[in-house]
């Protein structure tokens, strides 16, 4: 988990009762530093301004025996590359770059705070089973491609959809002749086309990665299981794509999207054709996706020949590394010399500037300007990097930034074009060199991981630091079983009409900084919802004073008064994200019944989970009959079962009743979470049993 999504997982799996994860589990502060004025000073300000969230990590790990890596260890992804990955191992990550362990042949699968709840607490999780994309890999890259440029065009091939629903499994000679923290890089890239995962074959470099980040016994389990670590003969895929790895060369893709792919022979014309100001303003590499040996290396080669050329850079160059292992080793081996001499400010081992946590100062934000940033970064995003929404972010690989930032135009094309020498002659660069793994071994540089690996020991003594005061962190109370009873005077607070996201139902943005203060998020609980009786969003009439209000403010009017309440929704109910918050917010406030036409599955059991009943129209066409302020009674809630309907009687405003029928799709296990008040109430009666 990072620190982000951490908060809200780990206050719930605090309600289990369990005394120590049912999983081996881990902690990263990454997300939350902020790129500004350097690598140690962007840490102490992170460690007070977030103090409070920290603290209540660590003393949360520290109870119950969870891996607790301190601001300035690292990225997630890295440190989980160089510490915890195996092949054929399975592993979840409440962060969508988590495929990144594909590169050491694990599946690894990117999830919500809800699912890392569920392994943690030895609750079933669940994937409908994807498809499987294969990717035949032939051939060999060239000196100026690397392995980014092999997801970059990928990602141009199969666009930001094509591959939601499935794994990618890449097989054939190909993928011998790639680093490990190369397939890595492939996969991390992965979640860009939507890949529920990406996984390469165990290799002879994956070996060698393992052997040089002190796992030599991993290795010789692999190498003794290496004919299940790799596709079968003959195996069935749902789709195969070929690719001659010969034949690819450098792409930048962006701005915006992660799929708009222009080879890099094509990109200036692309620059002239759209009008581009042809000015790079800043360079920035690392990140979880390209922080490795091999990529700072690389990259460094082409700061070593402008050096010596005496050349400097045009354009602003961030450097971060992904780890605190990673920054140690190409400090002591001369790497990080070498971006300082061209002016680069190297970043502390965290996000930064990936995840929107930079504190540009070289553009004035209050007059958002129309500027080009090329990052080695996966994500793309309007406003993603800085906040300016102006601002064009195009993704390349490392060695292809640092070049470009020598230049400081767009439309330089550094395996064709010259730039001047210090003696005014023509200078071109050669193709970019670098081992994928350090000579000397790596520097694990200073301790920031405690207590020592592997296996960190829970320790009941511990006191969970949440000040009460507080209003980013807030314990949870667990919800009220249910009375046995049939539901009876639930209102209708809101129909709902149309799309309906998670991000609808507990908007991100601002509100991110409450993700671990249920009350205060709870604000925002369905802010971005149509009202389908007046038309307006987020605007509802509360039936006890006759007035308009917001949705939240009218939910917690109802709440102070006991009045439970639900909500009618359209097709495909919380669809987009399986951000857990979209379904305790709403239970927290007092609603234990959600009847839509449809409910997106990942919705619809995060609801199951919180003890809400989610409920469809046997007829979708009920839905018309049903508005705001009706009153609800169920029949047959009493006696639920697997496949069994529940019986609606709805009592409108004006005195008229009918009944409708509705269906559920609870398994008998989630009935059990249903009448315990949510799965990890279930949890704590065994626990305790
Ligand atoms: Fe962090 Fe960006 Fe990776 S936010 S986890 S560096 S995608």
């Amino acid at each position: 988990m990072q620190d982000a999504s951490a908060q809200m997982a780990v206050l719930q799996f605090m309600l289990s009762g369990m005394k120590t994860t049912a999983v081996p589990s881990s902690i990263h502060c990454d997300h939350l530093i902020e790129a500004f004025a350097g690598a140690d000073k962007d840490v102490d300000t992170a460690i007070t301004n977030n103090k409070e969230i920290f603290d209540f990590l660590e003393s949360a790990a520290k109870k119950y025996g969870i891996a607790f890596w301190r601001p300035g260890s690292g990225i997630i992804h890295q440190i989980v590359l160089e510490n915890y990955a195996a092949p054929g191992k399975l592993m979840l990550g409440t962060d969508s770059h988590t495929p990144n362990a594909g590169g050491l042949g694990m599946l690894a699968i990117g999830v919500g705070g809800a699912d890392a709840v569920d392994a943690m607490a030895n609750i079933p999780w669940e994937l409908k089973a994807p498809n499987v994309i294969g990717i035949k890999m032939t051939g060999k890259l060239n000196p100026w491609t690397s392995p980014k440029d092999v997801i970059l065009k990928l990602a141009g091939d199969l666009t930001v959809r094509g591959g939601t629903g499935h794994i990618i499994e890449y097989f054939g000679e190909g993928t011998q002749t790639l680093s490990c923290t190369g397939m890595a890089t492939i996969c991390n890239m992965g979640a860009e086309v939507g890949a529920t995962t990406s996984v390469f074959p165990y290799t002879e470099k994956m070996r060698g990665y393992l052997g040089a980040t002190g796992r030599r016994a991993v290795a010789e389990a692999a190498d003794a299981h290496k004919d299940f670590l790799r596709a079968d003969e003959g195996a069935h895929y749902d789709k195969v794509i070929e690719l001659n790895l010969s034949e690819i060369e450098p792409h930048i893709n962006g701005p915006f999207t992660p799929d708009l792919s222009t080879p890099l022979s094509k990109f200036k014309d692309l620059v002239k054709e759209k009008g581009w100001k042809d000015e790079l303003s800043a360079g920035l590499i690392g990140s979880c996706t390209n922080s490795s040996y091999e990529d700072m290396s690389r990259s460094a080669s082409i700061a070593r020949q402008a050096a010596a050329a005496g050349i400097s850079t045009k354009s602003n160059f961030l450097v971060t590394p992904g780890s605190e292992q990673i920054r140690a080793t190409i400090e002591r081996d001369g790497q990080v010399k070498e971006f300082e001499n061209a002016g680069a400010q190297v970043l502390a081992n965290a996000c930064g500037p990936c995840i929107g946590q930079w504190k540009r100062t070289d553009i004035d934000k209050s007059k958002p300007e129309e500027n080009a940033i090329l990052t080695s970064f996966n994500r793309n995003f309007r406003s993603r990097n800085d906040g300016n929404p102006k601002t064009m972010n195009f993704l390349a690989a490392p060695e292809i930034v640092t070049a470009m930032t020598f230049s400081g135009k767009l439309s330089f094309n550094p395996m064709t074009d010259s730039l001047q020498d210090k003696n005014g002659q023509d200078f071109r660069f050669e193709p970019p060199h670098g081992d994928d793994l350090p000579g000397q071994g790596f520097d694990a540089g200073r301790a920031t991981y405690e207590p020592p690996s592997p296996t960190p020991t829970s320790d009941e003594n511990v006191e969970i630091k949440v000040d009460p005061k507080s209003n980013r962190l807030q314990v949870l109370d667990p919800f009220d079983a249910w009375n046995g009873d049939e539901m009876k005077n639930l209102r209708v607070l809101v129909k709902v009409e149309g799309k309906c996201t998670t991000d609808h139902i507990s908007a991100a943005g601002p509100w991110l900084k409450y993700k671990g203060h249920l009350q205060n998020i709870a604000e925002n609980t369905l802010i971005g919802a149509l009202n389908a009786d007046n038309g307006k969003v987020n605007v509802v009439t509360d039936i006890t004073t006759g007035k308009e209000g917001s949705i939240p403010e009218v939910a917690k009017s109802y709440k102070s008064q006991n009045q439970p309440w639900l909500v009618i929704a359209d097709h495909n109910y919380g669809e987009g994200s399986a951000r857990e918050h979209a379904a305790l917010q709403v239970r927290y406030l007092g609603c234990p019944l959600i009847i839509a036409r449809s409910f997106a599955r990942i919705h619809e059991t995060n609801l199951k989970k919180q003890g809400v009943l989610p409920l469809t129209f046997a007829n979708e066409n009920d839905y018309e009959k049903l508005s705001g302020g009706d009153v609800v009674e169920t029949i047959g809630v009493k006696g639920i079962a697997p496949g069994k309907a529940v019986t609606l009687v709805v009592k409108k405003q004006g005195g008229e009743q009918f009944e409708i029928e509705a269906k559920h799709t609870m398994s008998t296990d989630q009935i059990e979470w249903f009448q315990k008040g949510s799965a990890l109430n279930l949890i704590k009666e065994k626990v305790n049993q």
